[in-house]
């Protein structure tokens, strides 16, 4: 009798291990394909039709890899903190008229009440987002840095476009849909997660994920630029590295910041988009910035912003 129910439990095991794997396939296939993010239909698509071209393409055959989605992520977990101002729907409404999303997602615990949000609100689709409390253990309690990991966790479930808040976009990014994942240099030796462009599981950004087990909050920054630009010396076939002009310079630097807000020295024809660097740059130039100010002031931003014709989106 022992015998043999040793040997019926032995034979079930291959059985409860297919169970078992099917099950979990199961679940990681739907969760890979969560409806409200896959309804950019598109992104399937490109992979069907890979290699299905019946022109005489010169060019090798190119398959877009991310879906032309962009992903906000604003994690006020106290409502009143941080209102939602003229510089955030500055950045918003350029990069939705330059980049033309086929969506574009505001993940959020809480949606912002003010003036400048309800006007953007109607182009957004609101995502309720968790609240971080921690990762592998480690305790998250630096609110960057929980957007650190919730825009990690977006792309990586559903891919697209992450951009800060106080990114304008100047280029479309149409070009950068091709790789598994691109990030922009800050400086010579960061790679700042201000913007990320990713297919869903790129390998580079799960394995950006899996170094979160030894996340530190004491460290500010090191986990979200110093690591990717480490990583992307070792993993070079899993990034694409954008120079430094793409999406960081001018820098938070003093001069940097005058060169872009107080002078017309600076061309940015050469990037695809610009950070403003709100935090070192808002008391001192962005507080005072509005849609008259843009217009009358001759300044590098003002000039490569009025390009893009947000302001005369919002007289219509
Ligand atoms: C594109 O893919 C198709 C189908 O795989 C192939 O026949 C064609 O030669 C490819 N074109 C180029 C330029 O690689
Ligand atoms: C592609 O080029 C070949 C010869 O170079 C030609 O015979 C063929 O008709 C062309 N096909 C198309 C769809 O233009
Ligand atoms: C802008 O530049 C002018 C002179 O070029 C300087 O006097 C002024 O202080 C600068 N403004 C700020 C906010 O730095
Ligand atoms: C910026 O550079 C581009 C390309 O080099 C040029 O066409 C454009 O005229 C420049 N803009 C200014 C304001 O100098
Ligand atoms: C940086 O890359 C941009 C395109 O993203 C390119 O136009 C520019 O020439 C490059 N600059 C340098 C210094 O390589």
């Amino acid at each position: 009798m022992t015998f043999l129910q040793t040997r019926t439990n032995i034979w079930l095991i291959p059985f409860m291990l297919g169970v078992f794997l099917f099950t979990v396939g199961y679940h990681v296939n739907n969760f890979t394909k969560l409806d409200y993010l896959h309804d950019s239909q598109s992104y399937y698509e490109n992979f069907l039709d890979e290699g299905n071209c019946n022109c005489n393409c010169t060019v090798p055959n190119r398959t877009q890899k991310v879906p032309k989605i962009l992903h906000y992520v604003y994690l006020n977990e106290d409502p009143n903190y941080l209102p939602f101002n003229f510089i955030h729907w500055l950045a918003f409404t350029s990069s939705i008229e330059t980049i033309k999303p086929e969506k574009t997602y505001f993940h959020c615990i809480h949606e912002p009440k003010s003036y400048w949000y309800q006007l953007i609100k109607p182009k957004l689709t609101i995502m309720k987002t968790r609240i971080v409390t921690e990762i592998f253990g480690n305790p998250v309690n630096v609110i960057q840095h929980k957007s650190d990991i919730i825009r990690m966790e977006v792309l990586r479930d559903s891919g697209g476009i992450y951009l800060d808040l106080d990114i304008i976009a100047l280029q479309p990014f149409d070009d950068l849909l091709y790789d598994d994942f691109t990030m922009g240099l800050e400086g010579e030796q960061g790679l700042c997660d201000a913007v990320i462009i990713s297919r869903p599981f790129a390998p580079f950004l799960t394995r950006w994920i899996q170094q979160y087990k030894d996340f530190n909050d004491n460290h500010w920054n090191y986990h979200s630029v110093q690591l990717p630009y480490q990583m992307s010396q070792e993993y070079v076939n899993d990034i694409q590295v954008l120079n430094k002009t793409a999406f960081f310079w001018p820098t938070y630097m003093d001069e940097h910041l005058d060169l872009a807000f107080n002078s017309t020295n600076y061309n940015f024809s050469n990037n695809y988009a610009y950070h403003m660097w709100s935090s070192a740059s808002y008391g001192k130039y962005l507080k005072y910035m509005s849609p008259k100010s843009i217009k009358s002031e001759e300044t590098s931003f003002n000039r490569a912003t009025l390009m893009k014709r947000p302001l005369t989106l919002m007289e219509k």
